[in-house]
């Protein structure tokens, strides 16, 4: 079923080089001085059920810094004898456990083909840390991702502050790194730029793949299957978010993730559905008619939000504003829904975020930061001023118009009643101008015409 689609892929990239992740650590050592200690430690496991956990993820942090996707892991960078050393501490090797859960690359696999100079058993942490944290003054902790690693800190820092009262020396600080790697991770780099191809095209395909299979009388889950499943297929590691496959009514819902509905011949389906490839994300939202053409009514919904959405794209300039595209996609869908009659204020009165109708239609953001995380690390408004776009930063071009018939606080326009459409695709900002990764799905009306219920062939 899938071998057709899978054969449009390009080879898997390369991983990303050990060289590279030392560059990163030695761009973020670079900002600290030479009595800093920067600790960070992997999430712990989400519990499902009795006995059952979720698929563990590692923090984006860690994949970042040291690409070590390993549970129950702890990063230290500290300085030692004239240099930065990068640790990591690491689930001990255990051959019962492994028999159950898994092998463990212990810390021969952390040293063997990652960027870290030393690597320990992470029961080890403790003694180590307290050791280390003698001579220290900040303590850069991302607390909150790991209670006990916090605790463990902070046991040390109060040890310290007794040797402090005693010797005057001691860590005096706890300070947070988050928004030192937020900008290092808001540029990505080429290889990281790979890893989002990839994961976007696998995206793409699966997007097609739904279309394909689209008819009346196909489930949500059903579409939500054939998606999900081609993830794992092509070689990710599945989704980046849950999966979206709303039709009808459902598509006017935002984060619809319930799935469970059966498509009628004259809904628009939304599926918003991305992609994760070595922790990276895709995140694209196609929205098409089950029937296979868009009737008026939904062509003209359809036609607006793609106008907005290329212009958006457009927008995606370096040097620009990061609100930019914002303001250009709500401006053409303000224009496009006056001229419908389902807004009648001017353009400027309609844009109004107090009393401007548009809000009712489209009542989300435009963008978002992408790369590990689906909304990605980076401040959009450093010192309360919109971002500059430079080259290198990603982020998803998604408005949307929806239409709920069923909501209480409008009176929706029949002829546009439980129309969703929302087109979103990942952009990444370069001096040649905006560089679609998503390209690869079809969103023109007359590609998903040609598309929707037709088997690849
Ligand atoms: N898939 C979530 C979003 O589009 O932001
Ligand atoms: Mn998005
Ligand atoms: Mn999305």
């Amino acid at each position: 079923m899938f071998a057709e689609a899978v054969a449009k892929l390009p080879p898997q990239p390369a991983p990303t080089s050990i060289s590279e992740f030392r560059e990163r650590q030695e761009r973020l050592t670079s900002q600290f001085r030479n009595d800093d200690v920067f600790i960070l430690a992997s999430p712990p496991f989400a519990v499902h059920s009795n006995d059952v956990e979720y698929r563990y993820r590692t923090s984006s942090d860690l994949l970042y810094l040291t690409g070590w996707s390993e549970p129950e892991s702890v990063f230290v960078l500290r300085y030692d004898q004239g240099s930065w050393v990068s640790t990591l501490f690491v689930q001990p090797q255990d051959t019962l456990k492994e028999i159950w859960e898994g092998r463990r690359p212990g810390t021969d696999g952390a040293l063997a083909d990652h960027a870290v100079d030393e690597a320990y058993n992470n029961d080890e942490l403790s003694v180590r840390l307290s050791e280390w944290l003698n001579d220290t003054k900040r303590v850069f902790l991302r607390g909150g991702a790991n209670a006990e690693v916090d605790d463990m800190v902070e046991r040390a820092i109060r040890k310290r502050d007794r040797a402090r009262q005693h010797f005057g020396s001691g860590p005096v600080s706890l300070e947070d790194p988050s928004g030192l790697l937020a900008e290092l991770r808001l540029r990505k780099s080429a290889s990281e730029i790979e890893q989002m191809v990839y994961a976007s095209k696998v995206a793409s395909l699966a997007h097609e793949l739904a279309m394909r299979h689209s008819r009346e009388g196909v489930t949500e889950y059903q579409l939500q299957s054939i998606i999900e499943a081609f993830f794992s297929y092509a070689g990710t590691s599945g989704w980046s978010y849950p999966s979206i496959v709303g039709c009808g009514e459902n598509a006017t819902i935002l984060h619809y993730t319930t799935n469970q509905d059966t498509c009628n011949f004259d809904e628009v389906v939304l599926i918003d559905a991305g992609a994760e490839y070595r922790g990276y994300a895709s995140d694209i939202t196609r929205s098409w008619p089950i029937s296979g053409t868009f009737s008026e009514a939904q062509r003209e919904i359809y036609e607006i939000v793609l106008r907005a959405q290329l212009a958006a794209i457009d927008a995606c300039q370096v040097g620009a504003p990061y609100t930019a595209p914002h303001e250009v996609a709500r401006r053409v869908l303000a224009e496009g829904l006056i001229e419908l009659g389902v807004i009648q204020q001017t353009v400027d009165e309609a844009l109004d975020m107090e009393t401007g109708e548009l809000r009712r239609w489209y009542m989300h953001n435009t963008s978002h930061w992408i790369g590990l995380d689906v909304h990605d690390a980076g401040v959009y408004k450093p010192g309360g001023t919109p971002r500059l776009l430079e080259p290198g930063m990603c982020l998803t071009i998604e408005p949307g118009l929806y239409f709920g018939a069923w909501r209480p606080d409008v009176e929706c326009p029949e002829r546009y009643a439980n129309i969703g459409i929302r087109i979103e695709d990942d952009v990444l900002i370069s001096t040649q101008g905006p560089v679609v990764l998503t390209e690869d799905c079809p969103k023109s009306i007359e590609d998903i015409e040609s598309i929707v219920g037709v088997s690849f062939g």
